[in-house]
């Protein structure tokens, strides 16, 4: 069997298409557009570029974007009086703060002081333990694992009664995409360095999530045939013939995996164009919570 690819690039455009028609309206009845504030602390060049990606997909949909860039060394009280600032500021809906932060600042001190409906990545205390419990909303779901069940929607693959496997137990994907899948009725497990003999496990999956950041990391036989594959790796590796020196792989051997699967996510170009757009997305869903739009 050969793969059907999944194409988050063209899923992620139709968003981003959808969104865009949106904040049009919103700015023709309501005079306003949504506006998105990111911090970035630091100089990492990935996350330098995940920022400015995001402020580019927020100028092509009319988001305004505000960006802040504070150096390496910047103090915990400094960022955490720019997000009150930001907290206080009305032309701000969102506020992202780049993570990983530098290792003198502490991340949930810093991500307790977003006000909670300006919280559109959803790491907020709150949300994040609302998302943890049964029946309880959070105002507003991570921009990865909402874009993995929104490919996995868009794709037609039913989630309900399935064995999902997640590769990965961080806080920004593994954890909260489990959340998701438990809540849209899949059968759930958990993997991680610790578990022993990963391939049987992942075998089971008919739902399989790779979020390690390990280059390749599983192969073809550790998929079930006619699995869905989502890959959520972004790994660099040494390729002298590309320009860069480099090119992107995911934490999947795509080439192994794509033989046995029934569907998988390419990287670049399936689940990382998901994340912007559903920022994009909760950007626009808490303007349209403070017009009374949405409860
Ligand atoms: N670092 C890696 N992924 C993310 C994300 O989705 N949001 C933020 N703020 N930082 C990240």
């Amino acid at each position: 069997m050969t793969a059907q690819i999944i194409d988050g690039k063209a899923i992620a455009a139709a968003i981003r298409a959808e969104i865009a028609q949106e904040v049009a309206r919103m700015k023709e009845v309501h005079g306003v557009v949504p506006g998105l504030a990111t911090v970035l602390v630091g100089d990492r060049k990935d996350s330098q570029t995940y920022v400015r990606m995001k402020k580019k997909a927020c100028a092509e949909v009319g988001i305004t974007s505000f960006g802040y860039d504070l150096p390496a060394d910047a103090s915990q009280e400094r960022v955490i009086q720019l997000v009150r600032e930001l907290n206080a500021n009305p032309e701000v809906d969102g506020i992202l703060v780049q993570l990983p932060l530098p290792g003198h600042i502490d991340e949930e001190a810093v991500l307790s002081e977003i006000d909670i409906t300006k919280d559109v990545d959803g790491f907020h205390p709150v949300n994040i333990g609302r998302l943890a419990m049964k029946g309880r909303k959070p105002l507003f779901v991570p921009c990865t694992p909402r874009g993995i069940i929104e490919l996995l929607d868009r794709t037609g693959i039913e989630i309900e009664g399935k064995r999902a496997v997640v590769l990965g137990r961080s806080n920004i994907v593994g954890l909260p995409v489990s959340m998701l899948l438990l809540h849209r009725n899949a059968t759930l497990t958990i993997c991680h360095s610790r578990t022993r003999n990963l391939p049987e496990v992942t075998r089971q999956a008919d739902i399989l999530v790779a979020a390690i950041g390990r280059a390749e990391f599983v192969r073809g036989d550790w998929i079930k045939p006619g699995a869905a594959v989502i890959d959520v790796g972004v790994n660099a590796v040494d390729d002298p013939t590309r320009k860069k020196g480099y090119r992107l792989v995911g934490d999947v051997k795509f080439d192994e995996a794509r033989e046995v699967a029934g569907y998988i996510t390419p990287v670049p170009g399936g689940v990382g164009p998901m994340t912007i757009a559903m920022l994009l997305k909760n950007t626009l869903d808490a303007r349209k919570r403070r017009l009374g739009e949405l409860r």
